[in-house]
Formats: C-alpha cells, sequence, structure tokens
C-alpha cells in the first residue's frame, strides 16, 4: 500500500485496545498484541516517525480476529475494523501478514506491512527462548543463543522458522541481521518497562 504522508487508523489507542477485548480472552493473545504494538511503535520512530501510531496500531490489531475467528483470518478482522469506524487502511495493512498462507491477501509492500510480518513469528521465537531461560528475561539473551533455537526446530515447533526467513527477506536483511533486530528491539522495550518480560 502507498504509505507517503500521514496515516490515520480511525481508532484512538483507546478504541483499538476495547476491540482487542473484546475479542480476546487467552492472555497469551493479549500480550502478543502488545507485544507486536510495541515493535512497531519502536520500528515506526526508525523507519516512519510521521506514522508512530498507526504502525502501533497494526501491531496491536494484527491478529484481532484468530482467536475467534481462525478460519477466517484477517478476512473477519477487516470487517470487525470496518464495523468499529476504522480506516480502510488499517484493515489492508493487517490482510498482508497473512500473504503467504491466503492467496487472497495483498502481499507486504509498505515498510510497515514487511516489519509487521518480520516481526510476528520472530518475536514469538523470542519470547519462548525467555520463558527456558533462568531470568525468564530477554535482557540478558544473547545473540548466538538466539541463532541456536532459531536452528533447533524442534524447540517453539510452532513459530514458523521460515515466515521468519521470509520476513528478513522482505526486508532486504539476512536472517542472521533480522534475529539481531528483533532482540535488540524487544530489549529496549524490557528495558523501558515494555510489555515484553
Ligand atoms: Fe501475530
Amino acid at each position: 500500500m502507498d504509505t507517503s504522508g500521514t496515516l490515520e487508523t480511525g481508532l484512538r489507542r483507546d478504541e483499538a485496545y476495547a476491540l482487542l477485548l473484546r475479542f480476546n480472552e487467552d492472555p497469551y493473545h493479549i500480550k502478543h498484541a502488545e507485544i507486536l504494538e510495541a515493535l512497531m511503535a519502536h520500528f515506526a520512530e526508525e523507519y516512519d516517525p510521521e506514522n508512530v501510531e498507526f504502525w502501533s496500531q497494526v501491531g496491536l490489531l494484527h491478529d484481532l480476529d484468530w482467536e475467534r475467528f481462525p478460519e477466517e483470518h484477517t478476512v473477519k478482522a477487516e470487517e470487525i475494523l470496518a464495523e468499529a469506524g476504522a480506516s480502510p487502511e488499517l484493515g489492508y495493512a493487517i490482510r498482508t501478514h497473512v500473504f503467504p498462507h491466503d492467496d487472497t491477501a495483498p502481499k507486504p509492500v509498505a515498510k510497515m506491512e514487511r516489519m509487521l510480518f518480520a516481526m510476528d513469528e520472530l518475536s514469538g521465537l523470542i519470547n519462548a527462548c525467555t520463558l527456558v531461560r533462568p531470568s525468564k528475561s530477554v535482557r540478558d539473551m544473547n545473540l548466538k543463543s538466539l541463532k541456536k533455537k532459531f536452528k533447533q526446530r524442534s524447540f517453539a515447533a510452532g513459530c514458523n522458522r521460515q515466515d521468519i526467513e521470509l520476513g528478513a527477506y522482505l526486508n532486504d536483511l539476512t536472517t542472521d541481521e533480522l534475529l539481531a533486530l528483533g532482540l535488540e528491539a524487544m530489549q529496549e522495550i524490557a528495558a523501558a518497562g515494555g510489555p515484553v518480560d
């Protein structure tokens, strides 16, 4: 999508968060949404500072419908968002993150869409890595151990390694560069008291 100029979601942050809670009960899903919100805000500051709020809400709401409507993932979200008065741009951006698994979804083109795709599975992998650490924190994790867990496909097998590789490719990064970028971002978010442990 064309992201030149300022993008509007049509929702205030509190309205977006209320929508998240209306369609999600699982604390893991809510936390995943909050982590993606923080990650997208973090990268927007660097790549598209004019649109931090838009990137943030894309992160917060990207899996809005996953818990209740997994068969219609992102299609249903687009409908819910339209009914809630959100801009079509918000639903469209969210639709792009399922593109390898849904032929009807638009491909990620904007940096915002490519970063959403890249961070979605990677944040899950990093989160899984923190849970098996003695500290239970990302703060003392090093890149070497993340790379090792990335290669160990039996670890957090639900985190799609191919999607992580594809996310790196979409952003003109090597997989190792993407792992480093994601780890550093999550460490900064944790240090700032954000939703990352
Ligand atoms: Fe997600």
